[in-house]
């Protein structure tokens, strides 16, 4: 059987032979589908890529019906569960292996040698006000970046790429702690480079005096979130990322660009928007008048529902189980029970099922992290730091693919056709 798609155009009676290429056929060879010889072509119209692949990647899999996640071909489950620590699934981000403990020892060297920032970038952030949500002044930070290495824009130089990574990788971590104690109003704390990556953030987060140690189940159970948020294919923000970057920008300004997608409440925002949620609901007997409202198109519920996930999430599976660990030691979350029961009812109802809307990554993130003591406006900034090394594979892998250009997709327009400018005095 040949690899191909035969297609009729019924206006002109005439066929065509597309070839098929991994159960996908090239939008451009429709182009030649036309009525008149002096026709554009026939486009494929698709809002919100709903089916439409624009990348081959070999970074992360994703089987939305079978609930299956995989970076670089391991299982989520098995790097959540393997792996000690966060750089070492950057690094199988990146590079596509995971590292060998010499190849680990000079990456976590060379990411530790990049943690600190310019202090010029405190004063900065000195600008922002008391009340400036975090991601805000996270994004800022970020794109500010750009202007203390401006040899970034080097982007077809692999040495400057890989300096790049390292800073961002090193940076995100610190930028978030800052914008933390600036909110609270205290002082910054600088990196410790002693420290594992989620262990270095959390004492940057939370040091008061010379007594804090990060909790060994917390830095784990943070070490584990960060795993599990380290990339996920082609999803808003990273569809930014690549998008921005296409049009060979600086990494720093495509990263603020990708984190800016990532703070909507539809995306990486949900965290924060389900705590809210869970907040409004507020007690059990209040969540069928929530499930009605949802049912009637009135609301969303946050935290369920996914585009290519048509099962339970994976991630939502692994973050479930780690949620009873992180409450032996912080106590439980009160809004876990009223979580427990919305989950139970809308996962019983047929509203839900029929759409197989089942539980994200966001529903239960947010209950751990504001057991942890994390504020609900921080969360998508937890969210963010992991992220950056998902943004950066992308970017990369973008930038050297020969198939890739500028990102430009076509439009329909349906706009007005050419009319004469009208003087103001005359216009109804
Ligand atoms: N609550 C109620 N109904 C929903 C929900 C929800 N959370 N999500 C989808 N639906 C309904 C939707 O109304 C539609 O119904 P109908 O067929 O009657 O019009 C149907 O399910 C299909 O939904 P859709 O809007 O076409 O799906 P989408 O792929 O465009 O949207 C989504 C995916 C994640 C934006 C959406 O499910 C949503 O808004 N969920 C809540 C926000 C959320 O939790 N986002 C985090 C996503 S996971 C982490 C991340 O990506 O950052």
């Amino acid at each position: 059987m040949p690899d191909t798609l035969t297609i009729t155009d019924n206006r002109t009676g005439k066929k065509y032979e597309i070839p098929i290429e991994h159960d996908t056929v090239k939008a451009m060879d429709l182009r030649q589908i036309k009525v008149h010889e002096d026709d554009f072509g026939m486009m494929a119209y698709d809002p919100a890529y709903m089916n439409t692949a624009s990348v081959k990647s070999n970074i992360t899999f994703i089987d939305g019906d079978k609930g299956i996640l995989r970076y670089r071909g391991y299982p989520i489950e098995q790097l959540a569960e393997h792996c000690t620590s966060f750089l070492e699934v950057a690094y199988l981000l990146l590079h596509g292996e995971l590292p060998d403990r010499p190849h680990l020892e000079d990456w976590r060297y060379n990411i530790k040698m990049h943690t600190f920032v310019h202090e010029n970038i405190k004063k900065l952030m000195e600008g922002f006000r008391y009340d400036a949500h975090p991601m805000g002044m996270f994004i800022s930070t970020i794109s500010a970046l750009s202007t203390f290495y401006p040899e970034a824009k080097d982007i077809m130089n692999p040495d400057v790429r890989r300096k790049q990574m390292y800073r961002l990788i090193g940076k995100v971590p610190t930028i978030a702690a800052f914008t933390y104690r600036h909110s609270k109003g205290m002082p910054y704390i600088y990196p410790d480079n002693e420290l594992t990556y989620a262990g270095n953030f959390l004492n940057m987060m939370f040091k008061i005096g010379q007594s804090y140690k990060p909790h060994p189940v917390l830095e784990h159970a943070l070490t584990v979130l960060f795993i599990l948020h380290a990339d996920h294919e082609q999803n808003c923000s990273t569809n930014t990322m690549r998008s921005i970057g296409s049009s060979h920008i600086d990494p720093y300004s495509a990263c603020a660009g990708a984190a800016a997608a990532l703070w909507g409440p539809l995306h990486g925002g949900a965290n924060e928007a389900v705590l809210r949620m869970l907040d409004e609901i507020g007690s059990k007997n209040n969540v069928s008048a929530i499930i009605k409202d949802v049912k009637e198109g009135k609301r969303k519920l946050m935290g369920f529902g996914h585009r290519i996930y048509k099962n339970y999430d994976p991630r939502a599976k692994v973050i479930k189980q780690l949620a009873y660990e992180v409450f032996e030691v912080t106590g439980t979350n009160p809004k876990l029970d009223l979580a427990l029961e919305l989950e139970r009812i809308a996962l019983e109802d047929d509203y839900f099922v029929k759409r197989k809307l089942y539980p994200n990554v966001d529903f239960y993130s947010g209950l751990i992290y504001e057991a942890m003591g994390f504020p609900m406006d921080f969360f998508p900034v937890l969210f963010a730091i992991p992220r950056t090394a998902g943004w950066l594979s992308h970017w990369q892998e973008h930038l050297l693919d020969p198939e890739q250009k500028i990102a430009r997709p076509r439009q329909i327009y349906l706009g007005a056709g050419e009319r004469n400018w009208i003087a103001i005095n005359k216009r109804s």
